[in-house]
């Protein structure tokens, strides 16, 4: 059955640890968006590859796609560094990006009915996954600033780490996110671009909510 109601999309792309996954939480619960944050996908199947080395191929893991709800994504397991490392190898196969496409469209274009609208944060999300979002961002932030507030994260979960390890394993999924020849990390002309390195969470929310609110407006939503 179709929807009456014409839902709201925004799309948000960034590089690790950039600060978006708060922010787009904060973006979804606000205008009542079912909210997904796609590199958590990501990171299941690289729990998977590294839990199940020998059973890991396609057909395991339609399997596993197949069943996925949005909490086998909230593990707390699936934060660690490692984890990231190995999503972003992960992510440059095409079989795989394939395969999860579908749970993305679905939860963006056809979100539970309760929900006005969807939120979902990424890397191709503004490209390839929601290429006619209503509201598309690129969030970023300097390196190192993004190095130190992932490592805070990290320590606020006991994980053994240094700064030094934390900023090198960010880099090297920068290299590898914006490089790779499948849906590399990008910011497409029509997103806006939010830097967050001099803002406090609460300023890059509501610079956000004023360009979204502002257009809602104009366009005689609100
Ligand atoms: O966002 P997060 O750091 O959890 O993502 C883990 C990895 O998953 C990223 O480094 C990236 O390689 C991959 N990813 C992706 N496309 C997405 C989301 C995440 O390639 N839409």
């Amino acid at each position: 059955m179709k929807r009456k109601k014409k839902i709201l999309k925004i799309a948000i792309d960034s590089p690790a640890a950039a600060g978006a996954g708060t922010l787009a939480k904060a973006i979804a619960k606000h205008y009542n968006l079912f909210y997904l944050d796609t590199g958590k996908i990501y990171r299941l199947i690289a729990l998977y590859k590294l839990n199940f080395p020998k059973k890991f191929n396609i057909k395991f893991l339609k399997k596993k796609i197949r069943n996925l709800k949005k909490k086998n994504l909230e593990d707390k397991i699936l934060l660690s560094d490692e984890i990231g490392i190995e999503a972003s190898k992960i992510a440059k196969n095409k079989n795989i990006r394939k395969l999860i496409y579908l749970f993305q469209a679905n939860c963006a274009y056809k979100p539970p009915k309760k929900y006005d609208g969807s939120c979902l944060d990424g890397r191709d999300i503004t490209y390839k996954i929601i290429p006619d979002a209503d509201f598309k961002f690129f969030i970023t932030a300097n390196v190192r600033v993004r190095a130190m507030r992932r490592f805070k994260e990290l320590k606020g979960h006991k994980k053994a780490i240094t700064f030094n390890e934390v900023l090198k394993s960010i880099k090297k999924r920068d290299k590898s996110d914006y490089s790779r020849k499948i849906s590399p990390l990008k910011k497409t002309k029509d997103s806006m671009l939010i830097n967050t390195t001099k803002l406090s969470k609460r300023a890059c929310f509501l610079k956000i909510k004023k360009i979204i609110d502002k257009k809602l407006k104009n366009n005689g939503n609100i």
